[in-house]
């Protein structure tokens, strides 16, 4: 049969791909049904995945290094948990050969669901392959089919990120047409996935854009009233643990002063670091009525002072990987630092001409050359590891 034969080549490519060490892993899968409890934190007792995916665009990165110490480091990489993006509806591939390949039984896999209809409204670096209006599309060929394959696979533990930007771009870009025209695709399609993926070996966060977003102080009411709108609206799932900061961010989580304090602006916004935005935004969720624990991204973090403007968001250079995932946060809000944005990908094309460029990845404090979003950039991946901090 023709499924049965492709999917034993992907698992046995999988496998052969895999250190012996990792296929030892793969035969510790759980032996029973795995039930999440989202009123803990999970990533106590689970170690966010590294999946081979990453590890697959790692290795191959080292085996082109050719300073010997260099990519001997490069090849630690491959062994970092992060979060695996399912950013088209071809895409949920990945999520199959993942599963095929098994996670061993004290890891979560983490997923980031990303292809909202009208996907990345206020920017174009990151526009996604469905239109506006394509919310059934969204529905049946997207999320439907994954949660059949979570469902498939009762005894593997997910941790899913529901879509970066979407709903901060309702608050914060309610002037730019295509947001406008996005707005009740992403918070009806943002709710469909709440209420769809809300399974037993499923542990949720919604995306909040980040403390240089979501955190000026007007901005805070109305945003948690937002994401605790889509909290409802998918009924309260009881899989629902809060929300993700700073993916594919580039804010320290607790530098003191903040990053951009001096800024005349500054005084408008409480939350100059990760910190303190969870504790501030936090609280506006609780009042909103919604769970209101946090996981960071740390993946690029490494180095601050790098951007001109705190909305800068593309390659930025000089940066370098972050602290690893852990749930030791010495903060009760916040359950771990995440590896989000895999290091190494591209946040969009410094290519002018293209579709998708965006003037964000063309200015000064941006990495150029750089390729289409998603795409992996080499040199970029040097650097973020030269610059990692803690270092490999
Ligand atoms: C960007 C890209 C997306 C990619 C993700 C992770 O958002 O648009 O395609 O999967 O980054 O690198």
């Amino acid at each position: 049969m023709k499924t049965s034969f492709t999917s034993l080549l992907a698992l046995a490519a999988v496998a052969t791909a895999l250190p012996s060490s990792e296929s030892s892993h793969a035969k510790r899968a759980c032996s029973s049904a795995v039930s999440l409890d989202a009123s803990t934190n999970v990533f106590k007792s689970y170690t966010l995945h590294p999946n081979s995916f990453y590890r697959a665009e790692v290795e191959a990165a080292a085996a082109q290094i050719s300073d010997s110490t260099l990519a001997a480091k490069a090849k630690k990489v491959a062994d970092v948990g992060s979060f695996l993006w399912l950013d088209t509806i071809a895409n949920i591939d990945k999520l199959k050969k993942e599963v095929a390949a098994g996670v061993p039984c004290n890891n979560i896999l983490g997923l980031v669901i990303y292809d909202l209809p009208g996907r990345d409204c206020a920017a174009k670096a990151s526009n996604g392959e469905l239109a506006v209006g394509e919310l059934n599309k969204y529905k049946t060929q997207y999320i439907d089919p994954i949660v059949s394959i979570i469902k498939a696979n009762p005894n593997t533990a997910f941790a899913l990120i529901i879509e970066p930007d979407s709903l901060p771009n309702l608050v914060t870009n309610a002037n730019v047409a295509a947001c406008q025209a996005s707005a009740s695709g992403y918070r009806e399609g943002v709710a469909y996935a709440l209420k769809s993926l809300n399974l037993k070996n499923v542990v949720m966060y919604i995306d909040a854009g980040h403390g240089g977003w979501l955190g000026w102080n007007d901005n805070l009411k109305p945003g948690a009233q937002e994401l605790a709108n889509a909290y409802k609206n998918a009924g309260s799932p009881s899989q629902f643990r809060g929300i993700s900061t700073n993916i594919a961010g580039w804010n320290s989580w607790d530098a003191e002063p903040g990053e951009f304090a001096s800024d005349p602006d500054a005084q408008y916004n409480a939350a100059q670091n990760e910190k303190k935005y969870v504790t501030l935004f936090g609280a506006a969720l609780a009042s909103a009525g919604m769970p209101n624990h946090a996981i960071v991204d740390t993946g690029r973090n490494g180095v601050i002072g790098l951007r001109e403007e705190w909305g800068h968001w593309c390659n930025v250079n000089g940066a370098g990987f972050g602290v690893r995932p852990t749930s030791n946060t010495g903060l009760e809000l916040a359950d771990a630092f995440v590896w989000g944005k895999p290091g190494g990908e591209s946040d969009g094309t410094s290519d002018t001409s293209a579709t998708r460029y965006d003037s964000f990845c063309g200015m000064s404090d941006a990495y150029k050359p750089s390729p289409e979003a998603g795409s992996w950039n080499q040199d970029y991946f040097v650097k973020l590891l030269q610059n990692a901090k803690p270092s490999f």
